[in-house]
């Protein structure tokens, strides 16, 4: 190149940059790019700046050309230079402006969005069949007079057996039944552990129920599940008997399953009440006739009950003497499943939401 006049470089150098550029000439105000060409032609036109603009260029060398060249031709070299600096800069800038532009509009189409279309409605939760009727026999209870008790799901074994008078050893006591954590505390297998918590934080007289969770190392099968939910119920006070049992009880299931439905109680055993009770209610669907939901009995077998046992009475330091009570327990899922006739309670656990969605 040194063997070039001056004037000879610069002119090769607008050539060249000429020849180069003509490409990028039809891109201003080209409308037909789209956001990824243009941003590729941004690269392309960062590229030849460099190339002709910057620090190596040819043009930079004939900067330096300027201080060499004889005196008399300095002045004019010196502006030709710069004039050929200022027209590339000003074409180049020209179509990277023009870019810009266009980068600018393309991304804001991109992002803008439609106010007028319909928006996206959030699909709503709902709750689970379980819950649903939690709360509906919360409602009858309360509409009785009783309290909602929250209980713990894990106790000591005096909650779960001694003071509920389940003597050790005793088979009734179920400890083979029972989950222990590593440090000996029983996950409850009955919810009648709140019947004690209740008396001792509450006194009496009370009425109470208390809904919740309860283990028992059962293998699950279609009627039977590790974790199971129960309500409890109590009512303790002065002259309470037998009738205000079977009237409670018989009132509940008259809500849940119909204004003509019968109750029926058997004797049975259970050590925390004395005298004690199961209970069965006429079959909602056969009205008594028989089918496949009572087994052609005509009667639903469902929860246990009795009369406070003395003994659960002074272990909270209540004289039976004084006061007597009625308690009665049963399963939600057992009543969820006639209910909805399933026929295997353990879908009520498997989070299947196409079953789950039914409940709605
Ligand atoms: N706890 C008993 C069970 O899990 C049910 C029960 C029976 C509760 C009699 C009671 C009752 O309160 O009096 O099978």
């Amino acid at each position: 190149m040194t063997d070039q006049s001056p004037q000879t470089q610069l002119e090769i150098i607008n050539q060249a940059f000429d020849h180069e550029f003509e490409r990028f000439l039809p891109l201003i105000d080209n409308r037909t790019l789209d956001l990824e060409q243009a941003l590729g032609e941004q690269r392309a036109v960062a590229e030849l700046r460099t190339r002709h603009l910057g620090k190596k260029s040819a043009l930079a060398a004939a900067k330096k050309l300027i201080g060499r060249v004889a005196p008399e031709e300095r002045a004019s070299f010196g502006q030709q230079v710069q004039s050929t600096e200022q027209r590339l800069d000003r074409l180049l800038g020209e179509v990277e402006r023009s870019l810009t532009e266009i980068i600018h509009d393309q991304r804001t189409a991109r992002e803008s969005i439609d106010i007028t279309l319909p928006g996206r409605r959030p699909r709503t939760g709902h709750r689970h069949p379980i819950t649903l009727l939690r709360e509906r026999l919360e409602d009858v209870f309360v509409s009785l007079g009783y309290a909602i008790e929250d209980g713990r799901e894990i106790e000591t074994d005096f909650y779960n057996f001694t003071a509920l008078n389940i003597p050790e050893n005793h088979p009734a006591c179920g400890k083979a039944d029972t989950f222990y954590t590593t440090d000996g505390f029983a996950l409850r297998s009955q919810t009648s552990t709140v019947q004690i918590h209740a008396m001792q934080r509450r006194g009496v007289p009370v009425r109470m129920i208390a809904p919740g969770r309860v283990f028992r190392r059962d293998t699950p099968d279609p009627t039977h599940n590790p974790m199971f939910f129960q309500v409890e119920g109590l009512c303790v006070d002065r002259g309470i008997t037998m009738a205000h049992l079977k009237g409670t009880v018989g009132e509940l299931l008259r809500r849940m399953f119909g204004a003509d439905t019968v109750t029926r109680f058997r004797p049975s055993y259970f050590p925390f009440t004395e005298p004690s009770a199961e209970f069965d209610f006429s079959c909602f669907k056969c009205k008594g006739s028989g089918c496949r939901i009572c087994k052609n009995s005509g009667w639903i077998e469902l929860g246990g009950s009795g009369m406070v046992h003395p003994n659960v009475l002074r272990v909270v330091g209540v004289d039976p003497q004084e006061y007597s009570g009625f308690a009665f327990g049963f399963g939600i899922d057992r009543m969820c499943g006639l209910m909805y006739e399933l026929d295997d309670i353990r879908l009520l656990f498997e989070n299947d939401v196409r079953f789950l969605e039914k409940f709605e």
